[in-house]
Order: structure tokens, then C-alpha cells, then sequence
């Protein structure tokens, strides 16, 4: 068995998925087409467990994402547990399903922090992009409850086609939210968001316009709020560091328990997943094929191999050099030195206008 030796250091994130459950239905969802269904998640004691296992591995914060977290009972159990085993705690919710008799409960449960997703700044085309009428308003109302309370809040927009052209009146929302903080990430196309691929594919000219206008607003908000973009990489020249690395600084448990260095990495065919039912956190980290599968620089083919920006980028995103080319191991086309990238630059060509397909 692989074993990557003592100085492999300890990832400081873990992403819960608690559940695939959601009540929205968002074109650009990155879950897998294939949802894990309430019957096979992990129960309460096994997230317990995976709590106090993370803690002891050096994890410094956990992220309870879905799906909608909330959707399950025990949220404020684990958030407990998170809390108790000296976990910082983020919560990553739809906004829906949230009351604030639970938003209370998960106070008491030392839950640190809040991250609520917005699909727009106009409430028609926000309730349109997330496929339920009304959520725009519930989010405005859970923001309130949640600064109500203290807790410190982030907004979170996934920017494409649709909403590309409002992302200065979307900070304007999210700093009436009373968010400290503001993710702008660009449509990333994993799982159910690339059947949508061509209708959220935004034109090069408004990325363009998108770019500029984040590095306006972080000058004029400077000191109101904290701007962070995930760069619309299918019309960069450079590939992003994927989860900075595969299995370098974070691990993600999926609702049934599998553990996964990202979460589109299931996409990838022939890896070897473990799961926290029959592995503990530790053993998953250092000896899991799957995360051990394209540690190191062993695995890279040219260009990667002899090139110089390697340690930075680490070749890009496996799964979307897997997606586009059929092997996980060639440079992510995204990279203008991969040889293809010309298939990227032709696919970032063909936004379209097109109606959506929400989840079910
Ligand atoms: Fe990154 Fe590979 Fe492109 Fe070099 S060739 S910039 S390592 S993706
Ligand atoms: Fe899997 Fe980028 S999403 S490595």
C-alpha cells in the first residue's frame, strides 16, 4: 500500500456533505447526476465520530454543506460534536429550511459561521435560477435572523450567464444582507452543472467586463466587505490549483460516507474511494488510493512534467482534464500550453441563450 511518508501535512478542511437533499433546484449544482438518496447517509454517530477523527488529524475547519444541511434532523448534533471536538464550524446553506428556533439551537451548539447562497440580485431572476418561488425573499429573512444573532456571515453567488451582468448590484445585496464577506465564483461545470454547460457559458466580452468590475468593487467596498472570485477559468490561459492540490489541503465526505479529495472526483472512473464506515479519517488521508492517486508529480505527462508553473498549479483540475480529454492525467485543456485547449476555447464559445434544466 501507498504510504506518502511522514511529512505529507494534514489537510486543514473537511467538507461535510451531509446530504444530497435540497429544496432548490439550481442549474449549476456540481453535485454528481446521481444523488445519494436518504437511505444510505451516514447517521448521526458516524458523523460524530468523523468529527472528533478530523480534529485529530489536524483539520482545522469544517464546512456543512449539502445538498441543504438542514434538511437533517441531527444538524445541530453534529454541529456539536464539530464545536466540541474544537472544530471551526461553517455552515452552507440554500437559506431554506432554516427557522429561527433552529438558527438558535445551532448557536447554542457553537456553530461559528454562516454562508447563505444567492442566485441574484432581482428577486424574479434570483427565484428563476434556483427553480423555487420565494426563495429570494426567505434568504433576505435568514440573513436578518442570522446577523440578529451574531454570527458572522458570508454570501456565496454563482455568477454565469444569466446574473454576470449584475454582479456589482449582487455585493450591493450582500452588504445589505450585513455579509462581512462575499464569494463571486464562476459557474464551474461538474456534475448536473454541465447539461447546462452552453446555457450559463457566459461570452468572453462579459467575463471580461465581470473581471474588471470585481477589481472596481474590492476598491470602492474596501474595508465594508471581502471580495473573493473564483476566476471563469474556461476562458483563462492558466488553469486554477484545484482544491490546491489533489489531496494536499482538504477532504470531502459525501452523504453516504465515501471520501473524495473533490467533490466531482467520483467522476473520474477506476480511483478507489474509501469510506468513513470502514476507514478512519487518518487512514483515508495518508493511505487511500484515490488521494494518493495524483500526489506528488509522478503521475504528470507533458506539458506538465517539465513545466515551470507545476508547483503552482499542480496541472489543474483532474476531473475537468478528465472530462474534456478522457484521461485524468493530461494537463487541464484550460491551460493555453495543453494541446487541447483548442477544445475549451470552442466550448467557452458557445453560450447560449437556452432554457435551463433544474434539478428535480
Ligand atoms: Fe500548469 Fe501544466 Fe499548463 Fe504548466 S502545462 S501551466 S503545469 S497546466
Ligand atoms: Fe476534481 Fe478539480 S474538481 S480536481
Amino acid at each position: 500500500m501507498l504510504d506518502p511518508g511522514p511529512l505529507l501535512p494534514p489537510p486543514s478542511g473537511l467538507l461535510a456533505e451531509l446530504t444530497h437533499r435540497c429544496p432548490l433546484g439550481c442549474p449549476y449544482c456540481s453535485n454528481p447526476l446521481a444523488l445519494e438518496p436518504k437511505s444510505v447517509e451516514l447517521d448521526t454517530l458516524a458523523w460524530v465520530r468523523v468529527m472528533h477523527e478530523a480534529s485529530a488529524l489536524g483539520v482545522l475547519h469544517v464546512h456543512l454543506s449539502g445538498g441543504e444541511p438542514a434538511a437533517r434532523r441531527d444538524l445541530e448534533e453534529i454541529v456539536r460534536a464539530a464545536s466540541g471536538a474544537g472544530l471551526y464550524t461553517n455552515l452552507i446553506t440554500s437559506g431554506i429550511g432554516l427557522t429561527p428556533v433552529r438558527l438558535d439551537a445551532l448557536k447554542e451548539a457553537g456553530l461559528d459561521h454562516i454562508q447563505i447562497s444567492v442566485q441574484d440580485a432581482e428577486q424574479g431572476s434570483a427565484d428563476r435560477i434556483a427553480g423555487y418561488a420565494g426563495a429570494f425573499r426567505r434568504k433576505q429573512k435568514l440573513a436578518a435572523d442570522v446577523v440578529a444573532r451574531c454570527f458572522p456571515l458570508t454570501v456565496n453567488a454563482v455568477i454565469h450567464r444569466a446574473n454576470i451582468g449584475r454582479v456589482a448590484d449582487i455585493v450591493e445585496l450582500a452588504l445589505e444582507m450585513g455579509a462581512g464577506r462575499i464569494e463571486i465564483a464562476h459557474a464551474q461545470y461538474y456534475g448536473w452543472a454541465l447539461k447546462n454547460r452552453a446555457a450559463l457559458m457566459p461570452s468572453r466580452a462579459q467575463v471580461e467586463v465581470a473581471v474588471a468590475e470585481v477589481e472596481r468593487l474590492r476598491a470602492v467596498h474596501r474595508g465594508r466587505i471581502v471580495i473573493d472570485s473564483v476566476a471563469p477559468d474556461y476562458h483563462a490561459r492558466y488553469p486554477k490549483p484545484c482544491m490546491g492540490g489533489w489531496g494536499r489541503r482538504s477532504l470531502n465526505v459525501t452523504p453516504a460516507g465515501r471520501a473524495l479529495p473533490c467533490h466531482a472526483a467520483e467522476s473520474i472512473p477506476g480511483l478507489d474511494f474509501w469510506s468513513v464506515a470502514e476507514h478512519s479519517l487518518e487512514d483515508i488521508w495518508r493511505h487511500s488510493p484515490a488521494f494518493n492517486a495524483f500526489r506528488g508529480e509522478a503521475w504528470m505527462r507533458e506539458p506538465c512534467r517539465s513545466c515551470e508553473r507545476r508547483g503552482q498549479d499542480f496541472g489543474g483540475c483532474r476531473c475537468q482534464a478528465f472530462l474534456l480529454t478522457g484521461d485524468a492525467r493530461a494537463a487541464d485543456p484550460v491551460c493555453h500550453l495543453s494541446p487541447n485547449h483548442e477544445r475549451v476555447a470552442a466550448l467557452a464559445a458557445v453560450g447560449e441563450d437556452e432554457p435551463y434544466l433544474h434539478r428535480a
